[in-house]
């Protein structure tokens, strides 16, 4: 035996490696002992999203609805299956979509009647195999009495709290939705909308379950010259109301078919107005006070 070898032989064996559990994420399914299967949830804070899913009744046919890939992510990182989503700005449903795939009971509350009407038809259409209940309330999301029709919709649910909240409003009045004045695009002023708002984050998230989330998506606007922060201002509205702030993702924005003939044209007018053109949105995820952290 030479006297490497003899080093070799005596070195201590190394203690094996243990397969400790890791720990679970009591808010979602993950499986974190194999979370390098997690390939498709995104963990980074800059989407940049090259097509949207047209899937099933997903649509880009309603003016201003989200690709379904971000209540997808937000649903399958912040719920577990038979959990209750809110979307309190439903438009044409596509959150009640996708918390209907993923096996989430859904809560909509959209303003139009003939919009909420439409989107019903729609999450109707679609294979409902977890057997999930969808409750579509018609009102408006910023009167006190919504607080009623929710409570009735976890009732008929059989819940007592809804585990997440999501916020799509209007980027105030870029576009128009309707004549309608609780309608929060036909609000007269950006304080207007920032207080509508609010109010929505106050009816929606009384019920919300303490140490769960809120997600509002949202865009800015550009008025008089003047870049209008609508991304963090009512990001402000849930952080006076207790929420903490988790993250802040931007996400790409295609232009709307409009925009896109005309990019040389915006193009000008950015060089000639010093200004620069939206091509982000945002969204910010909240965490509503744990229950041990609520004031007394
Ligand atoms: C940006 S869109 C939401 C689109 C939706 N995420 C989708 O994918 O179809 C905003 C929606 O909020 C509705 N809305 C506006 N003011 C409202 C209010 N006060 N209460 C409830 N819904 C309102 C509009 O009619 C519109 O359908």
């Amino acid at each position: 035996m030479d006297s490497d070898e003899k080093t070799i032989r005596e070195e201590p064996e190394k203690p094996s490696k243990k397969k400790t559990k890791r720990k679970q994420n009591p808010i979602n399914d993950f499986d974190l002992d194999n979370w390098k299967s997690l390939a498709d949830i995104w963990t980074d804070s800059l989407w940049l999203i090259p097509s949207r899913d047209k899937s099933g009744t997903h649509t880009a046919e309603y003016h201003g609805n989200f690709v379904p890939q971000i209540p997808r992510q937000m649903i399958q990182r912040y719920t577990k299956k038979g959990d209750v989503v809110l979307d309190a700005f439903l438009g044409s449903g596509t959150t009640l979509i996708e918390s209907q795939r993923h096996g989430r009971h859904g809560i909509g509350i959209e303003l139009l009647p003939e919009v909420a009407q439409k989107a019903k038809a729609r999450i109707e259409s679609e294979p409902n195999q977890y057997g999930v209940q969808n409750r579509i309330i018609v009102g408006d999301s910023a009167s006190v009495e919504i607080k009623r029709d929710i409570q009735e919709a976890l009732c008929h649910i059989g819940r007592e709290a809804i585990d997440l909240v999501i916020l799509h409003p209007p980027y105030h009045d870029i576009i128009k939705f309707s004549d309608n004045s609780n309608d929060l695009s036909n609000k007269k002023t950006v304080e207007d909308f920032c207080d509508s708002f609010g109010k929505v984050i106050e009816n929606t998230a009384e019920k919300l379950r303490a140490g769960r989330f809120l997600i509002i998506v949202i865009g800015d606007k550009y008025t008089d010259s003047e870049w209008i922060p609508l991304g963090f201002l009512t990001m402000q509205e849930a952080m006076k109301r207790g929420f903490s702030l988790k993250s802040i993702v931007v996400k790409d924005m295609q232009g709307n078919r409009a925009k896109q003939n005309q990019e040389q044209l915006w193009r000008y007018r950015a060089l000639v107005g010093g200004f620069y053109i939206f091509k982000h949105e945002y969204l910010f995820v909240l965490k509503k006070q744990d229950e041990d952290r609520a004031p007394k």
